[in-house]
């Protein structure tokens, strides 16, 4: 049997719609507009586009949209004073400070600067420290681990119970915060990493795949249980010979044509996680404005 395919693209438009309806509702009934601002340092051009996304979505989506663009040589001590002076902004919601930062800069010392209220990203040591002690209730989920849970509770319903996880990549934005959701909905998880043994043998326990390492098509249709759910985190440009011609293409950590024989659903990438990431970004916007004003929290969809 073939795979089911994600739809990560469509999955992410219904809820950017009923986000976009909700900020028209808050507008309108609290006159709240809920504001992000995004921070870029330099010229890294994936980052640009990463950047350019964010700030388009978060338009269309009806927010109060600011991009800062700072030089690559900016002082570390510029960059603290645009985050004070954005954490003490009544109309900003959200501060995201773009990744990764010129070598000079302290990225945790940034990162940790911004108001645990308005770390859309989830990276604050207070955010992190509320997920993993089960209490999301008022913390910040990272996007890419909150977008995913998403597409799991589609496929397998929001208590895993019985279920075996496999997180493969142990990083701080997406296997760490991902293994603390599916702790927090009863899977029983393994987390993965480079220096695991026999890691095609850890996979094939696995009812739901995570494969967020950076490594193109790593993971083979052999690694994987019969029916497994696999959400492929990896987005990785690789040259590519297409009718006689080098061609740039993305590709995630899963070998997608050889595993969807075996598994039971699959994200592609692109198409998959990516547009979940930026969604789930105004998904936390939208709600930091709304605990902002003392408001109950809402509904994901
Ligand atoms: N760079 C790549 N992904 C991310 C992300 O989720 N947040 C931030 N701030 N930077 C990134």
């Amino acid at each position: 049997m073939t795979a089911k395919r994600i739809d990560g693209k469509a999955k992410a438009e219904q809820l950017a719609t009923s986000i976009t309806q909700q900020t028209a509702a808050l507008l309108e009934e609290h006159g709240i507009k809920p504001g992000l601002a995004v921070v870029i340092i330099g010229e890294d051009p994936a980052s640009q586009v990463y950047v350019r996304n964010k700030g388009r979505r978060a338009e269309a989506c009806g927010f109060h949209s600011v991009q800062h663009s700072l030089p690559d040589d900016v002082a570390q001590q510029e960059v603290l004073a645009l985050v004070d002076k954005l954490n003490h902004d009544d109309a900003i919601h959200g501060i995201l400070v773009q990744l990764p930062l010129p070598g000079h800069l302290d990225e945790q010392s940034i990162t940790q600067s911004i108001s645990p209220q308005k770390d859309v990203d989830g990276f604050h040591f207070v955010n992190i420290g509320k997920l993993t002690a089960g209490h999301t209730d008022d913390a910040f989920v990272p996007c890419t681990p909150a977008g995913c849970m998403l597409m799991i509770e589609d496929e397998l319903g929001s208590d895993l119970s019985g279920l075996n996880a496999v997180v493969i990549g142990r990083s701080n934005i997406v296997g760490k915060p991902m293994a603390a959701l599916l702790l927090q909905r009863n899977a029983t998880v393994t987390m993965t990493h480079s220096r695991t043994k026999d890691l095609p043998g850890v996979v094939r326990n696995a009812d739901i795949v995570i494969a967020a390492v950076g490594r193109p098509d790593m993971v083979k249709a052999d690694w994987i249980k019969p029916g497994a759910v696999i959400i492929d985190v990896g987005i990785n440009r690789v040259d590519r010979q297409v009718d006689g011609e080098m061609k740039t293409k993305l590709t995630g950590d899963v070998d997608y044509d050889d595993v969807i024989e075996t598994a039971g659903a699959v994200t592609p990438v692109p198409g998959g996680v990516g547009p979940m990431t930026i969604t789930m970004l105004m998904f936390n916007t939208l709600r930091s404005a709304r605990l902002s004003a003392g408001l109950e929290d809402q509904a994901t969809a």
